[in-house]
């Protein structure tokens, strides 16, 4: 037989009086993670640092900020995800997750992804996805695929926070996230991203030159070209990166290490 589901509410009540290990010693709030419950994309991070331990609240610092941007490419707002961390308190100096807290803190992950049941499952950095995907590979060579776990389509990308003094890191993720909006533009769960955006621009650019050209045709209405004609003006275009293939989720897929995930 399935087991329940257990309600995010009560996930995060276990999670505020857990003392499993000593990192409940030295924080000042449990970062359960925020979110919509409902979503569809799960965003995993490694554990809180400074800011969020101080709000109790993921990626509110410097990385967060970055996030932010990065989902834009993807076509997805913060409100549109949930986010949730491997460890839900802080580790000191934020060094690196000890296995023996990585152990005892996933219980709570694993549940709230039972719980949240999302399709897709970004991880952020190197911890997340091992974590995720049971697998000894790096996110060197793992960022930027799809990989299936079980139900979950997983999509492994560098760290924001790796990347705030790396230019190609910053490159690569931009890259990624779009990639990502590719995937759920297919699955319908984004509407736009700023490149289908582009590309609707440029395919109505190209129908009205084509109209120009049959003499007598007149222009297609409200055919005034750019992002206006398609209704985002205000989409982050100028940041969007280049063009990239047709995504094709399914036949893409991957499998990343021997081991099953955790989660299957
Ligand atoms: N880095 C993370 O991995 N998680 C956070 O919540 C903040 C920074």
């Amino acid at each position: 037989m399935k087991k329940p589901h257990i309600p995010l509410e009560t996930l995060q009540a276990q999670a505020m009086a857990c003392h499993a290990c000593p990192l409940a010693d030295g924080r000042t709030n449990v970062v359960f993670g925020t979110g919509n419950p409902q979503a569809r994309v799960l965003i995993v991070g490694e554990a809180p640092g400074k800011n969020e331990d101080l709000q109790g609240v993921p990626f509110v610092g410097a990385a967060g900020q970055y996030l932010n941007e990065l989902l834009a490419y993807a076509g997805l707002r913060r409100e549109d995800v949930y986010i949730a961390n491997v460890l839900k308190c802080r580790p000191p100096g934020n060094r690196n997750p000890l296995p023996s807290e990585i152990e005892v803190c996933t219980p709570f992950l694993r549940e709230q992804t039972r719980t949240i049941d999302p399709l897709f499952i970004v991880t952020l950095g190197n911890f997340a996805t091992k974590f995720i995907l049971k697998t000894d590979r790096g996110i060197t060579g793992l960022h930027g695929k799809l990989y299936q776990t079980g139900k979950f389509k997983v999509f492994p990308v560098f760290h924001p926070a790796a990347a705030i003094y790396d230019r190609r890191k910053r490159t690569d993720l931009e890259d990624d996230f779009a990639t990502l909006g590719e995937y759920l533009l297919q699955e319908g769960i984004v509407a736009r991203t700023p490149q289908s955006v582009v590309r609707e621009a440029e395919a109505h650019a190209r129908a009205q030159a084509a109209g120009a050209a049959v003499p007598g045709a007149s222009a297609a209405p409200g055919a005034s070209g750019g992002l206006e004609a398609a209704g985002l003006g205000d989409a982050p275009v100028d940041s969007a990166p280049g063009a990239v293939e047709p995504a094709a989720p399914e036949s893409s897929t991957s499998h990343a290490g021997e081991q099953e995930s955790l989660l299957l």
